[in-house]
């Protein structure tokens, strides 16, 4: 009986001790609304959207696909500055103070039909991740259907960072990669992370321990 009292109390140390990094609604699941992110996020910048296949803002007779994760995304309209991209964020929690981590996600590029000229807008556009407001990385750019016929596709994008503390601010920015001006139409889903294990030398003493233990079962 005090066995086992003593091995709960120890279970139960360690599961207080070992944090489990956490982001709520991370399937951006939510009321598809112009201007308003998913529950649990925050509009941390203009007026990022909730969206589903057929809007808001999707002007084509062309349903957006649904990424890998489902449901509803996020789109953003982001521009070369910064200042004037669209971008959303959580205060996420659980994480362990200058660890690494990887935050993986779906994106792709909506493109823009003009409600009232059609004409088929927006250009190359990506990503910015940010920690607490302090870049930590952006995605490859990709490029808007061909056509307003044309179906959009999603692509996995990653980003890793260092924890700067177990609290803070997970942002994600839409942006355009035109220095001329042109807005990008993006949209995201699907975010997870996960802790990237450190180089460690034990690693490899490990691996030599593994070798010589097979050398010796020979
Ligand atoms: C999809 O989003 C549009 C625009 O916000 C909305 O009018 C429509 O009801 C939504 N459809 C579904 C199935 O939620």
């Amino acid at each position: 009986m005090q066995q086992q009292i003593a091995a709960c109390v120890i279970v139960s140390l360690a599961s207080t001790a070992m944090a489990v990094p956490t982001i709520l609604n991370p399937d951006l699941t939510g009321a598809s609304i112009a201007g308003t992110a998913p529950p649990d996020w925050y509009n941390w910048q203009k007026t990022p959207d909730t969206a589903n296949a057929t809007g808001p803002f999707n002007n084509t007779p062309t349903p957006w696909t649904l990424s890998p994760n489902g449901g509803t995304f996020v789109r953003t309209g982001g521009t070369y500055d910064f200042a004037q991209s669209e971008a959303f964020a959580q205060t996420v929690t659980g994480f362990t103070p200058g660890a690494t981590y990887s935050v993986e996600f779906f994106y792709t590029n909506l493109g823009f039909e003009h409600p009232t000229s059609g004409e088929w807008i927006g250009t190359d556009g990506y990503y910015d991740v940010l920690v607490d407001g302090t870049f930590a990385g952006a995605t490859a750019a990709l490029s808007k259907p061909a056509t307003n016929l044309d179906a959009i596709s999603w692509s996995p994008g990653a980003v890793t960072f260092v924890a700067p503390a177990a609290s803070f601010d997970l942002i994600f920015a839409g942006r355009s990669a035109d220095p001329s001006g042109l807005a990008a139409y993006m949209g995201i889903d699907g975010i997870s992370v996960h802790e990237v294990p450190a180089p460690a030398t034990g690693g490899v003493f490990l691996a030599m321990g593994l070798a010589s233990t097979r050398r010796r079962r020979r």
